[in-house]
């Protein structure tokens, strides 16, 4: 499996219940977008893996903001079918490569994207995209780097989510628009699954 192609927008999650974590991807899948990337960013994280990966089993889960070796077994024994991280380091890709599970390690420069494909890896996550150059860098990228591919996040909104998708080494776009904070506290599947159709069309 490639993380790059499940889903056109990979729906970047923070749960800080981890009862909302199962409606919540519930409403994804309804939505037209069986995928998510849960940040293990709050206490809630791993428990929210855990009662997804138990209760959604039709999601492809993957776990986000893995910035320690420990933190991907962590994530793997909780559920996680793939691991992304936000930047990456010889001993997080060594970590990341030994779970067994796909992976995105985060690059934001061509050093970066060069030190990932020399570790054998070609699909990576392009962080924070709109702060590191954005539409602009990836096309860039692409003419000495062409078998680099990317799943940018960090400031994609709808509007721009288009300009990425259509560049040849874009596979997915990631983003937090999907799943607003006050959706989810509010318990407001129905807008989740209304945002989450929206995206889907966009692929
Ligand atoms: C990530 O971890 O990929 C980013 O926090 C997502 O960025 P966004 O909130 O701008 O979508």
């Amino acid at each position: 499996m490639s993380a790059l192609d499940l889903v056109p927008v990979l729906p970047v999650v923070v749960i800080d219940d981890p009862a909302t974590a199962v409606p919540l991807a519930r409403a994804l899948v309804d939505g037209g977008l069986p995928a998510l990337e849960l940040t293990l960013r709050t206490p809630a994280a791993l428990e929210a893996l855990r009662r997804i990966a138990a209760e959604v089993p039709e999601i492809a889960l993957g776990a986000g903001t893995v910035v320690t070796p420990a933190q991907a077994e962590a994530a793997v024994a909780a559920g996680a079918g793939f691991l992304v991280s936000p930047g990456c380091t010889p001993d997080l890709l060594a970590a990341l490569r030994d779970t067994g599970v796909p992976f995105l390690p985060g690059t934001s420069t061509v050093s970066e994207v060069m030190a990932v494909l020399e570790a054998g890896v070609t699909e990576m996550k392009f962080f924070p995209a709109e702060a590191s150059g954005g539409t602009a860098y990836l096309r860039a990228v692409a003419g000495p780097l062409p078998q680099a591919r990317f799943c940018p996040t960090g400031g994609i909104r709808p509007a721009t989510a288009p300009d990425y998708l259509a560049l040849p080494n874009v596979g997915c776009v990631g983003g937090t628009w999907l799943t607003p904070a006050d959706a989810i506290a509010a318990g407001d599947w129905a807008r989740i699954s209304t945002l989450a159709g929206e995206a889907a069309a966009l692929g």
